[in-house]
């Protein structure tokens, strides 16, 4: 399988020092991209900062922005049988980025913000055969909220995680994760290692891949 694999947090400039960001590691998408590689598959990897290596035999690209991740999301789409969007897209960017440090005394009481584009609503137009795997990072709602992206985004899974919780979600090596289908099935899976969830997110696309050929 060909599959192109999203991971980390996107920054948003406001000036050459600071940023708009979040609390992703990128542990998820890239456990996601090392084990696919280990199973023989393909795997172009896109990722936000974040200090992990890149896995072995996998093609790194490296991107800041919300919108670098987008182009590269669209330059690369049209390649894969499967996409993984575990990134963790910053929404919103400053509505102007300064070139040069903003002293402290010259900085706005308030920051105006502008939307960033949504990479999955967007590159659904090329989804043909393709499956779409997005992620749900929530607090609350968290069945809801994940149906309710699985159908918006028209995704054949999404990967629901509950982030209020200490052992699961963001920075920590362990999740707990409920895989949500676009059949209308779903599975709850008990506390796993990250690399175990990316193992049955990798095994549950290569049967599906397979039924599609
Ligand atoms: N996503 C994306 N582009 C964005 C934001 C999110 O492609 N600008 C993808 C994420 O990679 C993830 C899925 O959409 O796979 C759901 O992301 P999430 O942040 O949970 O949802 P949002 O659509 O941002 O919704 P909300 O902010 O209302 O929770």
């Amino acid at each position: 399988m060909k599959l192109l694999v999203t991971a980390g947090p996107t920054r948003e400039p406001i000036d050459p020092v600071r940023f708009i960001s979040n609390r992703s590691s990128g542990k998820m998408g890239y456990a996601v991209a090392e084990l696919a590689r280990k199973r023989g598959h393909s795997v172009v990897l896109i990722s936000g900062p974040v200090s992990i290596e890149s896995p072995r035999g996998v093609k790194l690209i490296k991107v800041i922005t919300a919108e670098e991740m987008f182009s590269a999301v669209k330059r690369n789409v049209n390649w894969c049988d499967a996409l993984v969007m575990a990134a963790a897209v910053a929404d919103w960017r400053p509505a102007k980025s300064s070139g040069k440090k903003i002293k402290k005394d010259q900085m706005p009481a308030s920051l105006p913000l502008a939307r960033n584009p949504d990479i999955l609503m967007a590159v659904g137009p090329q989804k043909g055969k393709r499956i779409f795997v997005g992620f749900a990072a929530e607090t609350g709602n968290l069945r809801a909220e994940a149906l309710r992206k699985l159908r918006l985004k028209k995704l054949d899974m999404i990967v629901a995680n509950d982030v209020g919780r200490p052992d699961a979600g963001f920075e920590v090596d362990t999740n707990r994760v409920a895989f949500y289908f676009a059949g209308g099935k779903h599975e709850q899976l008990p506390l796993m290692r990250k690399k175990q969830v990316a193992e049955r997110i990798v095994k549950w696309l290569e049967k599906s891949n397979s039924f599609r050929r």
